[in-house]
């Protein structure tokens, strides 16, 4: 098969799945927010027994109900993201400088960040071309990609953010000190629902990737175990962008 109509079948397939996921969304939306509410309520009765009787039975209700939540917010996470790979909107694309979007973006977590003893460096290239874009899907991109890093760091290190550009191409990097990737399972961490995390949905590069191919880029990964983790995002000059 042509690589063209590889693309073409593959986004064939994006668009059934974005139909069925609107089903799937509403269908879903509903009985969720009714088991949020009943269990707020529910919880709110059993904590007011706790403090007239049987305290320690009480507890280990509270605790079950404990277990429910995170169960439950797990898996409003999870639909969100399929959502969001599935069907995402349909952006309107302007011209925008990825230098200014990478300040502000580490500028909006930066505190957040240097309480896990996380800092930013910049190496970004000025002249710095404009991309064509939609900001807000890049920006949800960019935050992925630091919150991955922030959570290969726990014991805090340094991002460093890069762009540049030559004729055909401008790119984004985020580069982190963290544990690295293992190469067995490089090829598989872009892969919707892969995940090595305990509360991981494993959507985040998947929806990365969604985002930068929309784009008519890619994202390459190079990586080290016990050095760290470069993602950049490669874009394809427009020719209108200065
Ligand atoms: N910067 C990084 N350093 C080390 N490992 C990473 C990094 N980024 C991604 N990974 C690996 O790739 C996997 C997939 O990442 P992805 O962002 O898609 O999902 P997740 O972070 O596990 O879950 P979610 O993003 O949905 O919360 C991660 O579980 C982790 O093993
Ligand atoms: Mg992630």
């Amino acid at each position: 098969m042509s690589d063209e109509s590889k693309e073409n079948e593959f986004r064939d397939r994006m668009t059934t799945l974005g139909e069925m996921a609107a089903v799937l969304a509403h269908e879903i939306k509903n009985p969720m927010n009714s088991i949020i509410i009943n269990m707020e309520v529910l919880k709110g009765a059993v904590q007011d027994m706790a403090s007239k009787t049987q305290a320690a039975n009480s507890e280990k209700v509270l605790r079950y109900f404990e277990i429910i939540n995170d169960e439950i917010r797990r898996l409003d996470k999870v639909i969100k993201g399929f959502l969001d790979l599935a069907a995402p909107p349909q952006p309107t694309k302007v011209l925008f400088s990825l230098n200014q979007l990478l300040q502000k973006t580490a500028e909006f977590i930066k505190e957040e960040f240097s309480k896990k003893g996380i800092s930013f460096d910049y190496r970004l290239q000025e002249d710095l071309p404009r991309l064509l874009g939609s900001s807000d899907q890049i920006r949800q991109a960019l935050l992925n990609l630091l919150i991955n890093s922030s959570q290969a760091m726990p014991d805090g290190g340094s991002i460093i953010l890069e762009t540049g550009y030559n004729e055909k191409t401008l790119y984004l990097k985020v580069q982190d000190s963290g544990g690295g990737i293992p190469e067995s399972i490089k090829a598989k961490v872009f892969s919707p629902y892969f995940t090595t995390k305990e509360k991981g949905s494993g959507l985040g590069l998947a929806i990365v990737r969604r985002i930068v191919r929309e784009h008519g880029g890619y994202v390459e990964l190079q990586s080290e175990v016990g050095k760290g983790s470069t993602f950049q995002i490669v874009f394809l000059r427009s020719g209108a962008e200065k």
